[in-house]
């Protein structure tokens, strides 16, 4: 890895009088700022995060004490927790780091600030690095670690960014979850000790705990009101989070990689590029941080943020397994006579020598079984050409099984400790390969580039990765590197997507593992969005997209219309609901359109044509969560309003039912006050019109009154689910 060219200047740096030569470093977005004390010689420390600082307040903040060091490193006068650890090749466990300069850049939309630290025996540097964006409230915080030496240092721990706090009624919102039940919304307040949240999954991130949290500064977590700092850690691999709360005035916040079973050894002349923390700061509660993360998502992460999504049917709950030409075909007519636009043929379209009819074999073996598609996928685009839709396929190219051909051929390409036999993972036989090895990397760059090669029409990829890695050992690495695989895996996955990204730049990725395993914010600038679970129930669904809001856009949070009974929780769930629920995110479906009646047909029909009409605000808008389904009021609610504030998209879902029932009336957000907004419903099944249905409000009343909803629909088959959708516009 090269050393970055930096342009040294002392510009527009906040320069301090006295002492040593002292300099206070600001670094700010439109509504934030980050204070750096920064003397030459001295330690490095914060002075302060939070709502932008006036000139006044920067000038009175100069001469303050830090609330703690930004970077701290281990072994002289280190107490509490480190960010830094590392061992010389003589043995030295210390580092005492010292700000050497600082230096800054401008870029159209960002300024980025290196604070360049340099140890005071060793030629070992720590770049700190800070990004800041003109017009989103993110700054993205990492390091750059050089080892300048002629020998390596071992590299004990290396985390991205470290933040203290201040002490107060801190509470932590963070997400932690399982397999079909990913996202799970965890509040607490911040105690005395450490908490850490850390994954070591190896492969996927995101199926249990999340790489992302929130800091509710003033007691418990509001939605719309209080002091919040967000932190998302911009990374696929094992991380690990850790706030230490120890005797002085401050949490300190550390994220990074996780570096347990990770010692690296940095040569001589090699740099270590640590992953970024995004971090938010918002004023507007946990909700004003969430659009903060999504307006950076869609404009400087996520793969196609501008893009509106394409509306899908998936054949996965629809069929499985049993994939074949009429079935995709039949499928491809119902979800284009639905008004869809694309049609993803998901597992068990593949394998020769071991046909993929269950989940026990033939991962990596990617062509197509000819006894199911004897028409080959040049017969499936035909159709998809046929229906008007767009085609898109499922592939799991980091995977093999034991019972495949790939295996038989490279046995030596499967990550597996040396001398013992590998833990199988999914049917009992799966089997990660191994991305450290570049002949891996080049294969697995290789099954989507041959696939998009040979039918450049495909027009998605879902790209998913079922299995952990469950035994450390590379084939590839030597044995005193076997602590880099997790490293070396991401970034072998890394350069697989920027292949693929450079060569493919139009392409829409789906990452699934397993469900939500890949929703994190290193891997999404290659990807276009995610699968949110594998838990389609409508219901349950509620609580993991809420969930996953806190961090992730609309846009990437795919969410389908499935059957009832659901196939996870087998809980009834009337179509209605189903729909309005996954309207909220990136609708599609997963269903098997053959089962369904021509009224419910009818149904997602019109919901499809009415979600064509909102997309634009739900995907591109700006999103405020009104009533948490974790408050147990029996109701949730979100809105999104456009960037204008002239269109917004209500939801409101009933989570309980109770006979004489007194459910919240809740107030909207996010509307201008003095506009006047037309009421539509969407997805109305009602014989009457809701009271409130083609009236005009202001958004001021909109905003301190809500509107009145009646708790149960007015059908002639009622049920115990309600839902509503409404949409504004505005009216001159
Ligand atoms: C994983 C995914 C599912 C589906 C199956 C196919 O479980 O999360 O959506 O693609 O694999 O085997």
């Amino acid at each position: 890895m090269n050393l970055k060219k930096r342009t040294k200047t002392l510009a527009g740096l906040c320069l301090l009088a006295g002492g040593l030569a002292a300099q206070n470093v600001c670094v700010s977005t439109p509504r934030t700022s980050l204070l750096l004390k920064a003397p030459v010689g001295g330690e490095l420390e914060i002075l302060y995060y939070g709502q932008k600082l006036a000139d006044a307040d920067l000038a009175a903040l100069e001469t303050d004490g830090g609330m703690g060091a930004a970077y701290p490193a281990y072994g002289m006068n280190s107490l509490g927790e480190t960010a830094l650890a590392v061992q010389q090749a003589d043995g030295n466990l210390t580092l005492q780091l010292v700000v050497e300069d600082v230096s800054s850049t401008e870029a159209e939309n960002s300024s980025e600030t290196v604070v360049r630290l340099k140890d005071t025996l060793y030629p070992f540097y720590v770049d700190v690095c800070y990004r800041a964006y003109k017009d989103v409230d993110v700054i993205e915080a990492w390091t750059e670690i050089t080892n300048e030496g002629k020998k390596p240092v071992t590299l004990h721990q290396f985390a991205s960014a470290c933040l203290p706090i201040r002490r107060g009624q801190v509470w932590m919102s963070h997400l932690h979850g399982s397999w079909a039940n990913e996202a799970r919304l965890a509040q607490e307040p911040l105690t005395a000790g450490m908490k850490v949240i850390a994954n070591r999954d190896g492969v996927r991130n995101a199926q249990t705990d999340h790489a992302e949290v929130m800091f509710s500064l003033d007691g418990r977590p509001r939605e719309n009101e209080g002091r919040v700092i967000g932190a998302a850690l911009c990374y696929g691999g094992n991380y690990k989070l850790r706030v230490d709360t120890r005797d002085d005035e401050c949490h300190h916040f550390f994220a990074g990689i996780n570096e347990e079973n990770s010692a690296y050894v940095l040569e001589g002349g090699e740099t270590f590029v640590t992953p970024e923390l995004a971090l938010t700061y918002s004023n507007e509660g946990l909700s004003g941080a969430s659009r903060s993360f999504h307006r950076w998502g869609r404009a400087y992460k996520l793969a196609h943020g501008e893009r509106l999504r394409k509306i899908l049917l998936n054949s996965w709950e629809g069929v499985y397994f049993g994939i074949n030409q009429e079935g995709m075909e039949q499928m491809m007519a119902d979800i284009a006579s639905m008004g869809g636009e694309l049609f993803v043929m998901d597992d068990g379209w593949f394998g020769d020598k071991y046909p993929r009819d269950n989940d026990t074999s033939s991962l990596g073996d990617w062509v197509v079984d000819k006894r199911k598609l004897p028409r080959g996928i040049e017969g499936l685009l035909a159709d998809a050409k046929k229906h008007g839709i767009k085609f898109g396929i499922w592939v799991e190219p980091e995977m093999t099984n034991r019972i495949s051909e790939l295996y038989e051929q490279h046995p030596d390409w499967i990550v597996k400790a040396p001398g013992r036999d590998p833990v199988q993972g999914r049917g009992g036989t799966q089997l990660v390969l191994d991305l450290s090895n570049p002949d891996v990397q080049d294969y697995v760059f290789g099954v989507v580039d041959e696939l998009m090669t040979k039918y450049p029409e495909i027009d998605y990829i879902k790209w998913d990765a079922n299995m952990s890695i469950l035994n450390h050992g590379s084939q590839y690495l030597p044995a005193d590197r076997q602590s880099h695989l997790f490293i070396e895996y991401h970034r072998g996955l890394e350069q697989v997507c920027q292949r693929l990204r450079a060569k493919y730049p139009d392409l829409a990725i789906q990452a699934c593992a397993s469900g939500g395993g890949r929703a994190n914010w290193g891997i999404l600038p290659y990807f276009d969005e995610f699968w949110v679970s594998d838990n389609t129930d409508a219901l349950q669904r509620i609580y993991m997209q809420w969930g996953t809001s806190y961090f992730f856009p609309a846009m990437a949070m795919a969410s389908h219309i499935s059957a009832a009974p659901n196939h996870q929780t087998s809980r009834v769930v009337p179509l209605k609901y189903r729909i309005d629920v996954a309207m909220s995110g990136r609708l599609g479906m997963e269903i098997q359109p053959k089962h369904m009646t021509d009224a419910e047909k009818e149904l997602c029909r019109k919901a499809i044509a009415e979600y064509k009409t909102i997309r634009p605000v739900v995907q591109l808008g700006d999103i405020y969560r009104l009533l948490s389904p974790y408050d147990h009021l029996g109701a949730a609610s979100l809105m999104y309003v456009a960037p204008e504030k002239d269109k917004a998209v209500f939801f409101w879902w009933k989570t309980e039912h109770f006979y004489n029932q007194h459910l919240p009336r809740v107030p909207m957000r996010g509307l201008q006050a003095d506009k006047l907004y037309k009421v539509h419903e969407l997805n109305r099944i009602d014989t009457q019109p809701l009271p409130c249905e083609g009236k005009v409000f202001s958004g001021a009343f909109l905003m301190a009154n809500g509107l009145e909803l009646p708790y149960n629909h007015r059908v002639n088959t009622p049920s115990a689910y309600a839902s509503r959708v409404l949409y504004l516009e505005e009216v001159e």
